[in-house]
């Protein structure tokens, strides 16, 4: 349903067209992350508020309101969103005074040291746990009348995160509503939103979405990539041009407000990211598209550009997550939205240059050749016998018993020879192209002790590549295959199957 468009009352539409366009400009656009910790080996408190600071973190959400967290946020300047979950949702929303104890408990213990500035309460409510939606609303008014009481409720808001799945229809987003079966809870919490001056908080996953619409969303579309017009997505009703998912899932939750009339609630992404790994039914969760979506994601939001229909009106959101969680159940993609390990390593470094300061971690704005994923095996063994003959590659590193030998395939040998030409010719442009086989990526192929040429901090410990004097007149089209792979030794003549040209 997600794709689909269909006309719609014009004059219903006008209405909303004009009253939606009220919301405030929000110039505090901020980049924020989440901190889930169902790790085996979490890390104290003070090694997370280290790896906040080492990387310029200054937003955090918790799921709950941990001490020892809190405590570690102390007097760091960084802003924490803290959490009722969803477990103690009921008791909260059916006492005021447990709210009231909740509040002094997490929060005046704490402030102003640390620096709590709103609190989520529950989590995705209606979808996850919706026997505890009715009492939804009482929980953030006893919330809300406790921190009047303390007198915190203009610095802290309170708010409860939506699963972007109460949208339905969502693109075109001016044909979007919210699943009336909950319209009993979402208008008096839309009220409360309105008179406190609180964000409507979404949870956005193009990953998802991408997954569920069985080849209608296209990846670049998902990913945030930037995209020729002709592929854009056109919302027939208001002719706004779209070219990602969260972008039209954002003004799909202004319209769906609208529908119920309420157009001054600013919306605030308080997850959105994209999973490194996954299993064989999840070819999409990769750490290039993990990288992809989250530097364009951070990128998109620091620039202030705003959605089509609310141009200029930032949104800001929070990464989902800070660390990968092992003991996340489920399939292997929910272990891997981490953009760190334990060990406070990042997964992949963030292609960030120029976008600000958080996250900005690659002041080499560094560039990999690899095998592309899926090119037909027979292309990628002549290249890779080109490279590895007259391409020059120092290839011995793929030999049996030496550190590139395994995986012992031809993807990761090519992707071996294909980054060390292109390193080597300095990273000219077209020297990463094999054909058509091979493409650019940020994500550092190197694995355990097979070290690629070219990659940077720790890896970099093997010594510079010979760089003999090549240019690509020298280095033309392959005419002999002087390396074969599947024997891994040298010089052993192979029938050529496929005879390809370079450049
Ligand atoms: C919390 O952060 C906000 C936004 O930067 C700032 O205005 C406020 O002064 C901070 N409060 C405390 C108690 O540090
Ligand atoms: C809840 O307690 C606050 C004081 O903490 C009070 O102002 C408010 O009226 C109470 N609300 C209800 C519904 O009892
Ligand atoms: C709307 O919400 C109800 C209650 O959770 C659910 O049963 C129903 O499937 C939802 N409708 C759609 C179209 O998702
Ligand atoms: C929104 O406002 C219009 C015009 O005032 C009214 O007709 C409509 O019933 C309202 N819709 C809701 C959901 O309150
Ligand atoms: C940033 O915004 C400017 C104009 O506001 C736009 O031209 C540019 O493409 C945007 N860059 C990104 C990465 O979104
Ligand atoms: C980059 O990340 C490493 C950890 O991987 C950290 O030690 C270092 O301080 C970071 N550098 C910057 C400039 O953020
Ligand atoms: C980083 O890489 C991009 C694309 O490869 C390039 O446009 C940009 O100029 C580079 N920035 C720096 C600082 O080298
Ligand atoms: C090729 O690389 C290996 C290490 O992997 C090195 O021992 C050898 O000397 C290199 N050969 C040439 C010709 O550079
Ligand atoms: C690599 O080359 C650079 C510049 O040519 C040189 O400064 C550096 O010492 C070399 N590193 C090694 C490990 O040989
Ligand atoms: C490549 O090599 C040829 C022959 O050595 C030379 O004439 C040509 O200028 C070189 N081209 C480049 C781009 O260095």
């Amino acid at each position: 349903m997600l794709w689909k468009m269909e006309s719609v009352f014009a004059l219903t539409l006008l209405v909303l067209l004009a009253e939606v366009s009220f919301v405030a400009a929000d110039d505090e656009a901020f980049i924020g992350v989440n901190i889930g910790t169902d790790l085996s080996d979490m890390p104290h408190p003070t090694q997370v508020v280290a790896l906040l600071k080492a990387q310029q973190i200054r937003h955090v959400r918790l799921y709950d309101a941990d001490r020892g967290m809190l405590v570690a946020l102390a007097n760091t300047g960084i802003q924490v969103m803290i959490s009722v979950p969803n477990e103690q949702l009921l008791g909260i929303g059916q006492s005021n005074s447990t709210a009231a104890n909740w509040v002094s408990h997490n929060v005046v213990a704490h402030y102003p040291a640390t620096n709590i500035t709103g609190i989520c309460v529950g989590s995705e409510v209606f979808t996850s746990t919706p026997n505890a939606a009715p009492v939804l609303v009482n929980a953030m008014k006893y919330i809300q009348s406790a921190l009047v009481a303390s007198n915190l409720d203009r610095q802290i808001k309170v708010s409860t995160p939506l699963s972007s799945s109460v949208i339905l229809d969502s693109f075109p987003p001016s044909q979007a509503f919210f699943n009336r079966s909950w319209n009993p809870v979402l208008i008096p919490m839309l009220n409360f939103l309105q008179s406190t001056g609180s964000h409507l908080l979404l949870n956005i996953y193009p990953y998802y979405d991408y997954m569920q619409s069985n080849g209608v969303i296209p990846l670049d579309y998902a990913l945030m990539k930037p995209l020729v017009p002709t592929k854009e997505a056109v919302d027939a009703n208001t002719l706004v041009h779209y070219s990602n998912v969260f972008d039209a899932m954002v003004d799909a939750s202004y319209f769906a407000m609208a529908f119920l009339n309420f157009t001054n609630i600013p919306v605030m992404v308080t997850e959105s990211g994209w999973p490194s790994k996954g299993d064989t039914n999840e070819p999409d969760a990769t750490l290039d598209n993990a990288n992809t979506y989250n530097s364009n994601l951070i990128r998109h939001v620091l620039n202030k550009t705003g959605t089509p229909n609310h141009p200029g009106i930032a949104v800001s959101t929070y990464i989902y997550e800070l660390y990968n969680e092992d003991l996340k159940p489920g399939p292997v993609s929910e272990k891997n939205w981490g953009l760190f390990n334990a060990n406070g390593e990042p997964i992949y470094i963030l292609h960030l240059t120029g976008a600000g300061l958080v996250l900005a971690n690659d002041t080499t704005n560094q560039t990999y050749c690899t095998a592309k994923e899926g090119a037909d095996p027979k292309m990628l063994q002549a290249a890779l016998d080109w490279a590895c003959g007259p391409g020059k590659v120092n290839c011995s590193a793929m030999l049996q018993g030496e550190a590139c030998y395994e995986p012992d395939n031809v993807i990761a040998h090519a992707t071996y020879a294909f980054n060390s030409y292109y390193n080597r010719m300095g990273k000219a442009p077209g020297t990463c192209d094999f054909n058509g086989v091979a493409a650019i990526t940020t994500t550092n192929p190197s694995h355990g002790t097979c070290i690629f040429p070219g990659s940077t901090g720790k890896m970099n410990s093997v010594g510079n590549i010979t760089a003999p004097s090549m240019n690509s007149t020298s280095s033309a089209p392959p005419v002999q295959n002087l390396y074969n792979l599947g024997s891994l030794s040298f010089l052993l003549l192979r029938v050529l199957i496929c005879s390809i040209v370079f450049l």
